[in-house]
């Protein structure tokens, strides 16, 4: 008898006989598992079950527990189909399994004398490589599980409401009851959100139930954010570090959100521009640096440090946070090009201090830093389907165009491109927009030729 094996985040479906194990199953079939004993005993490879029945089989009742079990989670490598089932496993990096095993053994050997680590984003695959190194390596950032928690939106802005801070309106709708509010769209569109989102993902405007009703995120968490959709806001971006004892706040700008032809998420990441933010009301920035300050000094007092971003989104002239970013951002790169262009310790530095545990330096306010600005629009891969770009011929074409002060490119026709995935950053001198949803002549005819190649 066999069964289909559904594994999220992947959407990928493999056979699992009757009698197989799960982590047998996806190993056999190219899908990496976590998983380390094999036998039950350490919980590594502890999934969800999110649809169809298990067996068990023999497990320890330290590696899951049986509250644990009433969630419906099991372990890979001794649970066995009893139907056709859907698990969501802890894939947060390449799922490939030869290349993650080869950058493993890479890290693993780079780290083998004294060195340090610090990257993007936590990830698990690094914090379990540098906890195999922890004797010779310093870990220069958080705890991955400890960072991801900054990472649910719901919980941050709810505490960030309670303080006073003015933000979006999020309401949380249990799923159960959706069918109230797909009659209240008929009010205006509405966006709705999953809990853990990055880059513009996760995000769907809807004017119609019909359109909600196709659109419902269901998660296992069973309730989604929801927010009258806010017409004609600016939304801005600003860079900010944690210290030990004080918060600092770096160059702010007007954030590219769904430009045609750089990208084809409704709301996806498409860059910055940090010298038109300096035209808007010096109110308005006064209150983006006190509602970052405050964002900041949140984060610090539970247990945040280093660098992250907030995004907020002007409305008649008021300043509405709309979320945190535990991390560095795409706008980090520039960012820290501008505060070393003007003598200003840059994000990036300023992270490795404060996770060293360095006392902050004396903050400046927001209005007074970036004023050199510049921008940058980023250029994703189109899609449906992986693609093969070459590089050096958009680099070539784009260089042509008047004002670019750097391009770095990302991609080679011998690497296939995901849809979605970065394919080229373009650095320019001023600014590029002003509402931050389209870009002035010429860059809206550059990345539309961009795009169709
Ligand atoms: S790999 Fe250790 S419990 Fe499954």
């Amino acid at each position: 008898m066999t069964y289909e094996l559904t594994i999220e985040p992947l959407g990928q479906t493999v056979e699992v006989e009757a009698g197989q194990t799960l982590l047998d199953a996806s190993l056999r079939a190219g899908v990496y598992l976590p998983h380390a004993c094999g036998h039950g005993l350490c919980g590594t490879c502890k999934v969800q079950v999110l649809d169809g029945e298990v067996d068990h089989g023999p497990i320890s009742s330290f590696a899951l527990m049986d509250f644990e079990i009433a969630e419906g989670m099991c372990l890979a490598c001794c649970a066995t189909a009893e139907t056709d089932i859907t698990i969501e496993a802890d894939i947060d990096d390449e799922p490939d399994h030869e290349a993650f095993a080869e950058f493993r053994e890479q890290a693993l050997r780079a780290l083998a004398r004294d060195s340090a680590a610090f990257t993007y984003r936590p990830s698990t695959l690094v914090s379990s490589i540098c906890f195999a190194r922890r004797d010779r390596c310093d870990y220069i950032g958080m705890f991955k599980d400890h960072q991801s928690a900054f990472e649910h939106k719901p919980w941050v802005e709810s505490a960030l409401s309670d303080r006073g801070i003015a933000g979006i309106p999020w309401k949380y709708v249990a799923d159960e009851e959706q069918l109230d509010l797909e009659r209240s769209v008929a009010g205006g569109p509405l966006m709705l959100r999953r809990s853990r989102t990055s880059g513009g993902t996760g995000l769907v405007k809807v004017t119609t139930p019909e359109e909600m009703a196709v659109h419902w995120p269901h998660e296992r968490e069973a309730f989604v954010s929801v927010a009258p959709y806010l017409d004609g806001g600016i939304p801005l971006n600003v860079g900010g570090v944690v210290w030990h004892d004080g918060v600092t706040v770096h160059p702010a700008s007007i954030q590219l959100i769904g430009i045609e032809g750089c990208t084809t998420r409704p709301f996806g990441y498409c860059g910055n521009d940090f010298s038109s933010v300096h035209d808007l009301d010096r109110s308005v920035l006064d209150d983006v640096d006190h509602g970052t300050h405050s964002v900041g000094q949140w984060l610090r007092e539970n247990g945040y440090r280093g660098s992250f971003g907030v995004d907020f989104l002007v409305v008649q002239g008021r300043a509405l946070f709309t979320e945190v970013n535990p991390r560095f951002q795409g706008s980090t790169h520039l960012s820290s090009e501008i505060s070393t262009r003007e003598g200003q310790g840059c994000i990036v530095l300023e992270h490795l201090a404060a996770c060293l545990g360095i006392d902050a330096p004396t903050p400046m306010p927001l209005r007074e830093i970036g004023r050199g600005g510049g921008s940058h629009i980023v250029l994703h891969a189109p899609g449906p389907g992986r693609s093969r770009i070459d590089g050096l011929d958009l680099a070539s074409k784009l260089s042509e165009r008047p004002d670019v002060r750097r391009i770095d490119v990302l991609t080679r026709p011998d690497l296939v491109t995901d849809p979605g995935a970065t394919v080229a950053r373009v650095t320019v001198a001023g600014s590029v927009t002003t509402t931050g949803f389209d870009l002035f002549s010429p860059w809206t005819e550059m990345v539309k030729d961009v795009a169709t190649g």
